[in-house]
């Protein structure tokens, strides 16, 4: 097993496009890292210059201590597992998981002893005899990771393996990966765009934009202390609500009324005049059904236009209106983020016992310590806890990404 690191790398293609831009990464061994943005972001060109399927244009690619730009990928010790599994139907389990061990010219007691030690892991066991296309889909995704143990691999590397499958068994696959991963402690570098995948299976997420890293946190620092609106608002569902907002000492002025905001977080925003407030659904409240002990935040009221009720909780949606300049930066954050949700309305998750409805003039309570203030200019959260964020690259250097 081995670490990898990615230093600087850049990947132009034959029209001068960087796909890749300046990406360095440090992913420790035994470490699971996501690569995570919307289509086209770059993931796969990143993941397949780690394997050496793609070339480097430039930047240093480390596996272990060892420089592998110029390295053919069968000499990179790595195992990609294919969304397709690639396995070979007439073959059984037991011979698909020894195929690159019979291709290396092992002899048959050290092939019969890797496969049963993989299969014992991966619980195989009463499936050696039969044929892949009398598998589960997660079976086969089994029989797949078994071929890639039995190489001693240094790493697993996924590219969106579960996007073709439907929901129920895409849940069950990923919890199947995320077990499998922790109990072989392998290295696993693993594409996705699905901001629920990066979130549930990753001990560090890396979140691209076209080509160029916005930050490399775990799905718990990306979620509370996302760097800048992209991340705020590709991370979470139902996203980040984004209103605009004017700061004036401790006071938020936003399209609902006024609140009140940490002195610390006020002071980060102070003189900046028109900002972009990000709330998170949950942090919102049914003022009626929040407690002395809560009353920490602000409330404000707010006219309700439609109800979702979902027993445990309720969304309710409230239509609000932005001025151009906010406007004209949320357009261009859905086109950044491939969405298509219409963002000048807030939707927020009240408990399930709320009596709020369609039409009401709802009182609503909100934590404004989880507000967020971003610049509408560039971008960069202006109240990021940078002790908790992991890694924002456009701080390293100064320059907003
Ligand atoms: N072989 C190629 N030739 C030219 N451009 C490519 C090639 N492969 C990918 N690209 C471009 O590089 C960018 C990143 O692509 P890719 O890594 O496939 O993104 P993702 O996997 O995040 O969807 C895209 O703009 C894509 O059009
Ligand atoms: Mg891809």
């Amino acid at each position: 097993m081995a670490g990898i690191q990615i230093k600087n790398i850049v990947k132009k293609y034959g029209d001068g496009f960087p796909a890749v831009n300046d990406v360095s990464i440090d992913i420790a061994d035994g470490e699971f890292v996501i690569l995570v943005g919307p289509s086209g972001c770059g993931k796969s060109t990143l993941l397949r210059m780690i394997v050496g399927l793609e070339d480097i244009t430039s930047g240093d690619m480390m596996i272990g201590d060892k420089r592998v730009n110029d390295l053919a990928p069968r000499d990179r010790n790595l195992a990609m597992v294919f969304q397709n599994y690639a396995l070979y139907p007439h073959l059984t389990v037991y011979e698909n998981i020894a195929f690159p061990l019979r291709l290396a010219g092992a002899s048959d007691s050290e092939v019969d002893a890797k496969v049963k030690e993989a299969s014992k892991t991966l619980e195989l066991d009463e499936h050696l005899q039969r044929k892949p296309g009398n598998l589960s889909g997660g079976q086969r995704q089994r029989v797949a990771m078994g071929r890639a143990i039995v190489r001693d691999a240094d790493a697993f590397l996924f590219d969106e393996p579960l996007s073709n499958l439907d929901a129920k068994l895409r849940g069950q696959m990923r919890s199947e990966i995320a077990r499998l991963q922790k109990k072989l402690g392998i290295t696993t570098v693993y594409v996705t765009h699905d901001q629920t995948e990066a979130m549930t299976l990753g001990d560090r997420v890396a979140v691209l934009k076209r080509g160029v890293l916005q930050q490399l946190a775990s799905p718990r620092e990306l979620y509370e202390n996302p760097g800048n609106l992209f991340v705020a608002g590709f991370i979470g569902s139902p996203p980040m609500n984004f209103l605009p907002a004017e700061v004036e000492g401790t006071s938020v002025k936003l399209p609902f009324g006024t609140v009140e905001i940490p002195a610390d977080k006020a002071e980060k925003a102070a003189g900046r005049g028109l900002l972009i407030a990000g709330i998170r659904p949950e942090a919102f409240e049914d003022a009626s059904l929040v407690d002395e002990a809560r009353a920490g935040g602000s409330t404000f009221s707010g006219k309700v236009e439609f109800v979702e009720w979902l027993g445990s909780e309720t969304y309710a949606y409230l239509p609000f209106e932005a001025p151009p300049e906010v406007v004209k930066q949320l357009e261009q954050l859905e086109k950044d983020l491939d969405g298509d949700s219409l963002r000048t309305q807030l939707v927020i998750s009240l408990d399930g016992a709320s009596r709020v409805r369609e039409g009401d003039q709802a009182e609503i309570w909100v934590d404004t310590s989880k507000m967020h203030l971003f610049d509408p200019a560039t971008g960069e959260n202006l109240t990021v806890d940078l002790s908790n964020a992991g890694r924002i690259p456009a701080l390293d250097s100064g320059v907003p990404a």
